[in-house]
Formats: C-alpha cells, sequence, structure tokens
C-alpha cells in the first residue's frame, strides 16, 4: 500500500472499558472489547467489520472516530497521531470522520425538519457562512442520497419518512461536512429487508464516487461481498482474520470465519456442505479474558497450545492474515 494513500492506520489499537466491582472497591477490572486490533485502510476504499454480537465492533468504530479514548495502541489518520489528540483539538477530526448509526429512528430530533437536521453540523462547524451557501449544501446532499424532488423532503419532520428514508437522511448528513472516512454501523440491520440492498448500494455508490473510506459494520458475511474490498473477522476484541474480501470469503481460514459462513445461507448447496463444524456455546466474558486463544474454548479444532497460548496473527498467504495455531509454519 502507497503511504500518501493511506487513510487510517491502526497499531495494535485497544479499548478496555474500566470496571469496578463495587461503588467502593479499589479492585479495578477491564472489559478488553478491543484488544490489539492493527490494520490500515487506503482513501476511498471499504472494509467490512464482521462479528457476532459482543465481539467489540461497535467499540472498535466508536474508538476509531475518538468517541472513545484508546488505552494503547495508536490511530493514524492521514499520517497524523490522533490517539490521544484532546477533545478541544479534535474539531478537524469531527469534519474528516463520521457515523451512520443502526438506528435512524432514534437519530433526529423530532421537532427539527430534515433541513434544519442537515444544516446543523454545518452551523456547528461553521465552515459555510451564507444561508444560501448552507441551503444549497443541504439541497446537494439529499441529492446525493436520492431523496428527490429534494423541495418535498427538506421540509418534512422525521415521523413523515419511512426508515430507509430516514437513514438516507442521516448518510446526508454524515456526508453534508465533506468527511473522509464514514463508520457505517449496522446501518442496515433495523430496516426492511426490501430496502437494505438499496440502502448498501447507495453508501457503496457514495463511497466510490466521493472517495470516501468506509468502514462497514455487519452481522452479515454474506454482504461484505458487494460493499468492501477488503474484511475484519472479529472475535471477542480479537481480529481473528483479515484479508480481502474475496480472499475472506472464497477461502476463509480460520475457524471461526468458516462458522461464521456456515451461519449465513448460502444459495449454493455445494458450499453449504464445505463447513459441518458450527461450534456451539457463547463468546467468552471480556473481563479479564485468560492469555489464550479466545476461540479456543468453541473451536472444533483446537488443540494444547490454543487453550494456552494467544496466537499472533500469522501470513497464511500473500495479504491473508490469520490469529490461529493452526496457521503456524513450523
Ligand atoms: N461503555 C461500556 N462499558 C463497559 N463495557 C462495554 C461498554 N461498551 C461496550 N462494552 C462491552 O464491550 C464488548 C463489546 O461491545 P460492542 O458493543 O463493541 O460489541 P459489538 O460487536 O458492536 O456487538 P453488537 O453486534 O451487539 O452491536 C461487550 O462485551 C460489551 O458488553
Ligand atoms: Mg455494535
Amino acid at each position: 500500500m502507497n503511504s500518501d494513500t493511506r487513510l487510517l492506520e491502526l497499531e495494535d489499537l485497544r479499548k478496555w472499558f474500566e470496571i469496578r466491582r463495587g461503588f467502593l472497591s479499589s479492585r479495578v477490572n477491564y472489559v478488553k472489547a478491543v484488544d490489539g486490533v492493527t490494520f490500515s485502510l487506503e482513501e476511498g476504499k471499504a472494509v467490512s467489520l464482521v462479528g457476532e454480537s459482543g465481539s467489540g465492533k461497535t467499540t472498535l468504530g466508536k474508538t476509531i472516530l475518538r468517541l472513545y479514548e484508546p488505552n494503547g495502541g495508536r490511530i493514524l489518520f492521514q499520517g497524523k497521531d490522533i490517539t490521544h489528540t484532546k477533545v478541544k483539538d479534535l474539531k478537524w477530526y469531527r469534519r474528516m470522520a463520521s457515523l451512520v448509526q443502526q438506528d435512524p429512528f432514534g437519530a433526529f430530533a423530532s421537532h427539527f425538519t430534515v433541513f434544519r437536521a442537515l444544516e446543523e453540523p454545518l452551523l456547528i462547524h461553521n465552515t459555510v457562512k451564507s444561508r444560501e451557501e448552507r441551503a444549497e449544501r443541504v439541497f446537494k446532499a439529499l441529492e446525493e442520497v436520492r431523496l428527490t424532488p429534494v423541495e418535498d423532503f427538506a421540509y418534512k419532520y422525521p415521523h413523515m419518512l419511512s426508515g430507509g428514508q430516514l437513514q438516507r437522511v442521516a448518510i446526508a448528513r454524515a456526508i453534508i461536512l465533506e468527511p473522509r472516512l464514514i463508520v457505517a454501523d449496522e446501518p442496515v440491520s433495523m430496516l426492511d429487508a426490501s430496502v437494505r440492498i438499496e440502502i448498501l448500494t447507495l453508501l457503496r455508490r457514495l463511497q466510490e464516487r466521493l472517495r470516501l473510506g468506509v468502514i462497514y459494520i455487519t452481522h452479515d458475511l454474506a454482504t461484505t461481498r458487494f460493499f468492501s474490498e477488503s474484511a475484519l473477522i472479529m472475535y471477542a476484541g480479537h481480529v481473528m482474520e483479515k484479508a480481502s474480501t474475496r480472499e475472506v470469503l472464497r477461502n476463509p481460514l480460520h475457524p471461526y470465519t468458516k462458522a461464521l459462513l456456515i451461519a449465513t445461507p448460502d444459495p449454493n448447496p455445494q458450499n453449504r456442505s464445505r463447513f459441518k463444524e458450527v461450534p456451539p456455546g457463547e463468546p467468552p466474558a471480556l473481563v479479564d479474558p485468560p492469555k489464550n486463544c479466545r476461540f479456543s474454548p468453541r473451536c472444533p479444532r483446537a488443540f494444547d497450545k490454543c487453550f494456552k497460548e494467544e496466537p499472533p496473527e500469522f501470513e497464511a498467504a500473500p495479504g491473508h492474515w490469520v490469529k490461529c495455531w493452526l496457521y503456524e509454519r513450523s
């Protein structure tokens, strides 16, 4: 990867939440929600972040956006270290990186029209001075997300819109400050199945047209095929596998990724029979987890070492990384 085109780099990033057993207890435990994540994203490319509930996807997304401060590692954005930049100095980054959340129904103040909701970031960041120019930007953003004719939508209130339309407004709000990075956290999981593909296609089109970096968070490995260049498979705060999306889907290596693929019905019965090992059980508790492979209690292929030592990431094929002892070369 050419360093000039590198948008985001994470180096051994950690976000641990501190918890205390009792109000007066001095004993501190940590929920290790993101525990040593390394990857980079090029300008204008999309990466899928896939994993079961509780694997740390949202925490990673919010840490990247610096809505949480990391406990360790580094975040570089366009080469600039923002790991511990103070909140008051993060205003430019708030413009450059934005979030689309899962729930479009809770994303807007009920007394704001669509116009007002989209104007808000422009007012906060004071990037566009005149009212005419702000209106122009709002209408342009509505056009980008295909809410046309724009005048019909601009003066509506949130309760007058469907979930799909609201999510389009949320995307318009996310792009209005012309960011370079969008974190889309399960952007379609609360929408009717009929509009999911439309919204994902819209995001993908915007990503390509505006040359946005996109982090697409999902449970659904199947949708990543069309919406990202690369994929990161997360489990219990760790990245278990990372490679191009094509490679992960065509040649999944980690037993966990294989299990995720079984959970995703494949229309081709020949592919279905490839993975018979559905591991039962739940992800482990992340409060001070043991130093072994976090998937080992559920893994059908686990052996001695897996229960004792945490594997590093092995490069099983060029650009295809797996955090699994099965891929250790002796
Ligand atoms: N503010 C917090 N304080 C303590 N623990 C937290 C906090 N936020 C998240 N966690 C814990 O961190 C772990 C990862 O949570 P996270 O929400 O990032 O998972 P996720 O992969 O986004 O899950 P889902 O698919 O359900 O959205 C969970 O064990 C969760 O309980
Ligand atoms: Mg989440």
